[in-house]
């Protein structure tokens, strides 16, 4: 897979006038005996205000094509001295309140999967899907740092604090605005700011990461369905999905939201890809600052199975190795051999994901819990996860 066809580079490339070109554009302007407005320029060369103004401020990129229309206006040839290419490294990106991702591990295989459908086959809408813990967030953050470069916008949102769909709109529309160095008059209707964004992700090459949207699916009954509150956001995953444009959507959740699935079929450019955990050998690297721990390979593959290579909850266990058995993974394992063993943030995660299932559902998955065999056995993360949720094991 190619990770820079040429027109992604193009993307990212643009060219800005030199001195020496500038002033033969200034020389050219002042021989008409006239001051040209942009307006006027825009009528002369058909280049929006926007791209007119970035020419003459020679600070940001613009095509090339559009240089060489706006100085053919004035009668002047573009030659090799009057631009200089840059590759445009600007600060179109918006982290919001991002984590920092500096450590991260593997995920080669899933981060090839994102840069496949994103990059190559230009997917409108991706959803990146599972358990609280395993890495969702780690991954979407780390795959829109890695290919930043790619777009020429970036804006990331979280939607832990369930803002409404106007309100999400209000704050990514005045970033981008601001971004683009428009006048930050966000339209004052849904309707409108709906529009406004879909013409961003027409024109532009926008990557819009939306992470928690489980917070926006209501917790139990219709699991994935949006709440009443926040039903404009099925709205806007249907638009993203089905219009026409070149950005991309990246939603991070739970619980996959409903509308998706309901395009997902007969719409080709919208993906969702369900996060496993971790390998054994990376998530084995987790433990690597967290103290000195002793076990085999066989104890090491072992625990992180248990665990279901889930980062968040490997993080929390190194911990209480540390903890409660001085660093030894035997110890451990003995305690979860007999299925008594539990951390308190990790149930405290697994009650989470539990309780966002309806009661039916929270039913039929005590019972596969209860009619699998029991926990002494080595339990997965998942069979724990509903065993505990039940209140079938006793904490320690
Ligand atoms: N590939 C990884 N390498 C290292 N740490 C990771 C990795 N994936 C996740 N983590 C860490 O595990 C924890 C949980 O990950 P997070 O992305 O927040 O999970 P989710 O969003 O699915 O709930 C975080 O502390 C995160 O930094
Ligand atoms: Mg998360």
């Amino acid at each position: 897979m190619s990770s820079n066809s040429p027109s992604q580079h193009k993307r990212n490339r643009g060219v800005i006038l030199t001195p020496v070109g500038w002033r033969k554009l200034e020389q050219a302007e002042k021989k008409s005996g006239q001051h040209f407005t942009k307006e006027q320029i825009r009528d002369r060369t058909g280049l929006s205000i926007q791209t007119i103004s970035r020419i003459r401020k020679r600070k940001v990129a613009v095509d090339k094509d559009s240089l060489e229309c706006y100085i053919k206006a004035f009668g002047l040839e573009l030659t090799d001295k009057d631009y200089t290419h840059v590759r445009q490294e600007n600060q179109r990106q918006d982290w919001g309140d991002a984590p920092n991702v500096s450590v991260f591990y593997d995920r080669c295989e899933e981060m090839a999967q994102l840069q496949q459908w994103v990059l190559e086959e230009n997917c409108r809408l991706v959803a990146l899907l599972g358990m609280g813990g395993i890495g969702k967030t780690a991954l979407a953050t780390k795959f829109a740092q890695n290919f930043k470069t790619e777009f020429d916008i970036v804006v990331w949102r979280s939607l832990q604090n369930a803002p409404t769909l106007e309100e999400l709109l209000e704050s990514v529309l005045q970033s981008i605005m601001q971004m683009l160095q428009e006048e930050p008059v966000v339209p004052t209707s849904l309707n409108g700011k709906l529009s406004k964004l879909m013409e961003y992700f027409r024109d532009k090459h926008c990557l819009l990461i939306l992470d928690n949207a489980e917070t926006i699916l209501s917790a139990g009954g219709g699991a994935g369905h949006c709440l009443a509150k926040y039903e404009g956001y099925g709205q806007l995953f249907k638009r993203i999905g089905e219009v026409s444009h070149q950005s991309c959507l990246l939603v991070t959740s739970r619980e996959k939201p409903k509308d998706i699935v309901a395009l997902e079929g007969e719409e080709k450019k919208m993906r969702s890809l369900q996060l496993g955990g971790l390998k054994p050998e990376d998530g084995r690297k987790l433990f690597q600052d967290r103290g000195q721990f002793t076990g085999t390979d066989a104890e090491w593959i072992r625990l992180i199975e248990h665990y279901g290579g889930n980062p968040f909850a490997l993080k929390m266990v190194a911990a209480g190795i540390q903890q409660l058995f001085d660093g030894s993974i035997a110890e451990l394992l003995e305690y979860i051999g007999q299925g008594v063993l539990v951390f308190n943030d990790i149930r405290d995660l697994l009650e989470r994901q539990f309780s966002r299932l309806s009661p039916v559902e929270q039913e039929v998955m005590l019972w596969l819990a209860i009619n699998r065999e029991p926990l002494s056995e080595q339990g997965v993360f998942n069979r724990s996860a509903i065993a505990l949720g039940g209140h079938s094991v006793p904490s320690r």
